[in-house]
């Protein structure tokens, strides 16, 4: 589909699968390269709802043992940023000492990679590393370090590869873009 139409707002096609698909591989073959050789057992933190199909995509192209717990943070209302992040569910397994690679599906103000970051110390996480399949740079205001990048993107509000409006629009495979 090239458009398509959530509720009141239609989109068109920005970014297709195959693309997505080649940039997945390429950060996957970063974290290869760098976790090869560990010793321990690195998790991949998924932030829920998001980030489902990105890690699905991510996790099948890992050859290092890796274990997978998840959280859930929320803090878009409709297509903009409330500014406040929610931890709608806490972690689903003790991190003490762990190494974390957080899998976000897209950084955009930053707030929630901060907030991210801050539970996972207070956690008791050894180290935390960042891994995300989108990031808005005209939105980014952080300085927290962004190990892995997928594909970067405009400052436009997008759906589908797991991105939702109002919880539509995460089935896409494609990535669209509000059409104005
Ligand atoms: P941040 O805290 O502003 O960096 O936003 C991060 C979260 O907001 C992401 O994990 C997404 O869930 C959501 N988000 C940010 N930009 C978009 C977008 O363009 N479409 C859908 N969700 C978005
Ligand atoms: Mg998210």
């Amino acid at each position: 589909m090239e458009k398509v139409t959530i509720k009141d707002k239609t989109f068109r096609k920005l970014i297709p699968y195959d693309t997505v698909a080649a940039a997945i591989d390429k950060v996957a073959d970063k974290m290869n390269k760098d976790f090869k050789d560990c010793e321990d057992v690195p998790v991949l933190l998924c932030v829920l709802n998001g980030s489902i199909m990105f890690m699905g995509e991510l996790m099948k192209r890992l050859v290092f043992d890796c274990q997978i717990v998840s959280t859930k943070l929320t803090s878009y209302a409709g297509t903009s940023s409330t500014g406040k992040v929610k931890q709608a569910m806490g972690l689903t397994a003790d991190l003490t000492g762990r190494r974390v690679i957080i899998v976000e599906d897209i950084v955009d103000t930053g707030n929630t990679i901060v907030e991210l970051k801050n539970i996972l110390k207070e956690a008791g996480a050894a180290e935390s590393y960042v891994c995300t399949l989108l990031l808005k740079p005209d939105a980014y205001k952080k300085d927290v370090h962004l190990d892995y990048v997928a594909l970067e993107i405009p400052n436009d509000f997008i759906v589908g590869f797991g991105l939702d409006y109002d919880e539509l629009g995460r089935n896409y495979k494609d990535i669209y873009t509000l059409d104005i």
